[in-house]
């Protein structure tokens, strides 16, 4: 398109084709069906709704990103329309991604402790990037640990198997709860994992254990505690990645984990509230230069981000839900850290105090999010922002995951939308499988909290939001 064509392009063109490229680049779960929604049920539009509580599992587009993805997409198409190539566009902008993201971890620039920072499309394709990576690194086949299958993204299991040469790595769920729901104790964690890293030991391959801070219902899984007995007692014959996907952590526990010398993977699309589909893997800055060598590298500017995965040479959809998650997360950074640690203790009293309330919910118990190795207990990102519960249907038993999952779609597509984090299977109540539906806080949320002083509205909006759960359930 020429200069002169480009600015005729009046502001709905530029809307559609940004809207155009934010769904692509991508997997199926962005796709969206014939009524414009997307796996998520969410539309690609900003949501008019008070009731946005779904961050575990996607977002809507919310105001700040909105206004990035136009303004990225009008300098992006700028640049093409003045005739540069699309792959040089998508490589500078990868640039100042990575780098706004070192900047928000609190890395300055040229920092030698700075990981090395893979996008991708989503955490999923992360995992998959490390499997790939310390596969080549170690040399050996590898069996990851993680937490059981509900807890982490459905994809996570599958993308961790893969290798570069066909073959598949063993991938073993462990319990995060018990039978009924409750938290298993940390100790039998550890004592299950040691297991499992002798029997890998065993069989001649490397353990990784993947440490999920936060899982979907927001368990820290295994504790931290956990992880450092591990790491001492097992040393370089165990391998640790950090699934950090929720992004429910401060920028300081992720600096933690990678000068622990684990790999940690983000994304910008949970916590974060960016748009569904953008992803991270870092890597520690004292294994940067064994990546370096790897074939997975070579052409490292363009190839990690899309080629891994895709063949598309400039992924510019990557490129905007990105730039929209890091608008988040910067209005995010700058808020005061008092007052997001007190609107986040006011919110969950009260979501608490009326699922408590309400014989009809039950809240699926958590354990503390014990950080205390690695930050003090004033921290934002020690505070619980899921809210997980069971819900019993009119016939008096705990519901499952199919009514669940349609009633959180009859939910979405209310007039006023209200948006929930999807079902997780949470355990077996009277002989029957039971799940849950979340309810969560974001980082938008909290920065518009924190800056128009509007608290009492969202608690009364989470609370219409569970009234309508009680109202429309089966
Ligand atoms: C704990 C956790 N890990 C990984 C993922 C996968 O991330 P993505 O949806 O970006 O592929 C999810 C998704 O919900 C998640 O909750």
């Amino acid at each position: 398109m020429s200069a002169l064509a480009f600015s005729r392009l009046d502001e709905r063109d530029h809307e559609a084709a940004a809207f155009d490229i934010l769904t692509s680049g991508g997997d199926q779960r962005i796709v969206l069906d014939g009524e414009g929604r997307n796996r998520y049920n969410l539309p690609l539009r900003p949501v008019a709704s008070p009731y946005s509580f779904s961050s575990t599992t996607a977002s809507p587009l919310a105001a700040r990103g909105y206004r990035e993805v136009l303004s990225v997409y009008q300098s992006i198409y700028g640049e093409l329309a003045a005739g540069k190539r699309a792959v040089d566009i998508y490589r500078s902008h990868v640039l100042q991604i990575k780098s706004g993201i070192l900047t928000l971890l609190g890395y300055a620039a040229r920092d030698d402790a700075a990981p090395r920072c893979i996008l991708s499309p989503s955490g999923t394709d992360s995992h998959r990037n490390a499997a790939i990576l310390l596969n080549r690194m170690v040399g050996l086949p590898l069996t990851f640990l993680t937490i059981e299958d509900a807890e982490t993204g459905s994809g996570v299991p599958h993308a961790l198997q893969k290798t570069s040469d066909g073959r598949a790595h063993a991938v073993v769920g462990i319990s995060a709860r018990e039978e009924d729901g409750s938290p298993l104790n940390s100790a039998s964690i550890e004592s299950e994992l040691n297991r499992q890293v002798q029997a890998s030991k065993d069989g001649g391959s490397r353990a990784v254990l993947v440490v999920t801070d936060v899982s979907k219902t927001g368990v820290l899984w295994p504790s931290l505690r956990s992880v450092l007995n591990m790491k001492e007692r097992w040393g370089s014959d165990l391998e640790v990645v950090v699934d950090a996907c929720q992004m429910r952590v401060s920028p300081s526990v992720v600096r933690e984990y990678l000068a622990h010398g684990f790999m940690v993977i983000i994304t910008g699309s949970k916590f974060l509230g960016g748009p569904t589909f953008s992803g991270a893997l870092l890597i520690p800055s004292d294994r940067k230069n064994v990546s370096s060598s790897d074939p997975t590298f070579r052409n490292k500017v363009v190839r990690p981000e899309c080629d891994v995965l895709r063949s598309q040479e400039a992924n510019l959809g990557l490129v905007l839900r990105w730039r929209a998650a890091l608008a988040e997360w910067t209005a995010f950074c700058a808020l005061n850290e008092s007052l997001v640690i007190s609107a986040i203790d006011r919110f969950s009293k009260s979501v608490r105090t009326f699922i408590d309330k309400a014989p009809q919910l039950e809240l699926l118990s958590t354990p503390l999010l014990g950080r205390e190795e690695f930050e003090g207990a004033h921290s934002w990102s020690a505070r619980q922002s899921i809210f997980t519960f069971l819900i019993k249907g009119r016939d008096g038993s705990w519901m499952g995951r199919q009514d669940l999952a349609q009633l959180h779609a009859k939910l979405a597509h209310l007039k006023t939308p209200i948006l929930l984090g999807q079902p997780v299977s949470c355990g077996v109540r009277g002989g029957a499988p039971v799940a849950a539906l979340r309810l969560s806080l974001s980082a938008p949320m909290l920065t518009d909290i924190a800056s128009d002083d509007h608290l009492e509205s969202v608690i009364q909006n989470a609370v219409i939001a569970l009234i309508t759960v009680l109202d429309l359930r089966p």
